[in-house]
């Protein structure tokens, strides 16, 4: 399964002569993206030696959110899960300037210290602590602007310029502890509200946090990319 991605990373390191999977050809696209598919799950346990940091658990300092009369921060959050999502499509698009993919991503859970203050659709929040998000399901779609360039050493490699992340939430499940200061009865109002609201919240506020994670992720992307020519992508 990783052998492909091992194979492409040796072979960059120079440290292999002999290939030992035939690699993709350049305009076989079904190769490239069978070949990146069986790259994912090593990428996201992280490669120290090429400086990538493991995207799950995928730790983020501050995730603010920022909306007409609510705001929210998000401090040192830990999202779990990315390694459980399910490719379900991955697609280059001929002249290497689009990659789309969609993952079904049923095992996410996140947690940190919270800050918000503002209206939640039609009622007051206000708080600060501890929170985390269980169960937490996606259907998440990215669409990727991406470039091919020649690198020095004369082969062809995607850098990724630009995302966009979709979400559509089939399940979540939110505790903030201390909100209101820990007043029971003002807090306990706004729980059974975040519970029985939680599509819609989640459809409203979700963007920073998938902005700010995937952010992240791209970074990582790129590094890895900088570190693998599409010549050297094999696909089992
Ligand atoms: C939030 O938005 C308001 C108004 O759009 C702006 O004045 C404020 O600087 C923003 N705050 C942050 C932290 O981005
Ligand atoms: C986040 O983690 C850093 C480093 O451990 C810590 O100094 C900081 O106080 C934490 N922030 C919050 C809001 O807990
Ligand atoms: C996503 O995966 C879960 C569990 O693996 C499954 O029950 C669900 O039907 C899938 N949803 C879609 C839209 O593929
Ligand atoms: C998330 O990023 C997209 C662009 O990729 C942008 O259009 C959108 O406004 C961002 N949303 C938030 C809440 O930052």
């Amino acid at each position: 399964m990783y052998l492909s991605l091992f194979t492409a990373i040796v072979c960059a390191s120079g440290a292999l002569s002999s290939i030992l999977t035939a690699p993709c050809k350049i305009n076989d696209l079904n190769c490239l993206e069978n070949g990146i598919k069986s790259a994912i799950p090593q990428f996201l346990s992280g490669i120290s030696d090429l400086g990538i940091e493991p995207s799950d658990p995928q730790f983020l300092e501050i995730i603010e959110g920022n909306f007409s009369g609510m705001k929210y921060t998000l401090y040192n959050t830990t999202i779990f899960g990315y390694d459980k999502c399910k490719l379900s499509n991955l697609k280059l698009s001929e002249d290497f300037k689009k990659v789309h993919s969609e993952a079904n991503c049923s095992f996410l859970s996140m947690s940190g210290e919270y800050e918000i203050s503002g209206q939640l659709i039609s009622i007051p929040i206000e708080g600060k602590g501890h929170f985390n998000v269980d169960s937490a399901e996606f259907i998440i779609t990215v669409d990727y602007k991406t470039k091919k360039y020649q690198n020095s050493d004369g082969k062809s490699h995607l850098y990724i310029e630009d995302f966009n992340v979709k979400a559509q939430p089939l399940n979540a499940k939110y505790n903030f502890q201390n909100l209101f200061n820990g007043q029971k009865e003002l807090a306990d109002t706004v729980h059974k509200f975040i519970r029985e609201n939680w599509l819609k919240i989640t459809e409203l506020f979700q963007y920073p946090v998938w902005n700010t994670s995937f952010k992240k992720m791209v970074n990582n992307m790129n590094m890895f990319l900088k570190n693998v020519a599409l010549e050297d992508i094999s696909s089992n």
